[in-house]
């Protein structure tokens, strides 16, 4: 895979989290190949992704790290991202935001979603973050317990009317 299409450096990718994949299997940066290798199949399984063209799937910015893992056969069948949110609080602290984490439904329960925080934690750890959070479902509690993290707060959402109009990217 040529560098120039990965959406940041392979350098912040975890060579320990590479070497516990499971044999043929990769773990990369997202690339502007990974449209046609099955992205947007991996994460309907969290919910709808709705019709995506080529140029909006690549208008996705730098301030996203969005990881893949790549099966034997060169599909992807993981993907996880980590945003940066810079604080004024903190000393202008950075906290590193995980979302969407997807394991294609026929490859769930092999370890794949922990290498995916693995790798995500890393990455925030790597650019400065002093703590990585996230929003779960309550049955997803045990997963990311599993992967080292702990209940804090409460979630809340504020859903726009349906007249408002919404942007897209
Ligand atoms: C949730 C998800 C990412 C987990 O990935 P996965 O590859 O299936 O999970 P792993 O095999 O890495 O699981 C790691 C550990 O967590 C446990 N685990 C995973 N999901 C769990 C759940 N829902 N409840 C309890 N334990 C769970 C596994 O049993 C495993 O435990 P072990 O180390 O004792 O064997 C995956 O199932 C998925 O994509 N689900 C649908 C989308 C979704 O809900 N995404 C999360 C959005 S917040």
């Amino acid at each position: 895979m040529s560098s120039n299409t990965l959406l940041f450096s392979s350098d912040l990718i975890s060579s320990e989290v590479q070497a516990a994949l499971p044999k043929g299997h990769t773990i990369r940066p997202l690339s502007s190949e990974d449209y046609e290798k099955g992205f947007l199949n991996v994460l309907s399984v969290l919910t709808v992704v709705g019709d995506i063209s080529k140029a909006q799937f690549l208008a996705h910015s730098h301030e996203y790290f969005t990881i893949v893992i790549v099966s034997p056969e060169n599909r992807i069948i993981g993907a996880g991202t980590i945003f940066i949110e810079r604080k004024f609080i903190h000393n202008n602290g950075l906290v590193g935001h995980i979302e969407d984490i997807a394991v294609d439904k026929n490859q769930q329960g092999k370890k794949l979603g922990l290498r995916i925080i693995q790798a995500l934690k890393y990455i925030g750890a790597k650019t400065g973050c002093y703590k990585v959070i996230l929003d779960c479902s309550e049955e997803n509690i045990p997963f990311y317990k599993k992967c080292g993290f702990t209940q804090k707060e409460y979630e809340m959402a504020w859903y726009t009317a349906d007249d408002i109009p919404k942007a897209k990217l």
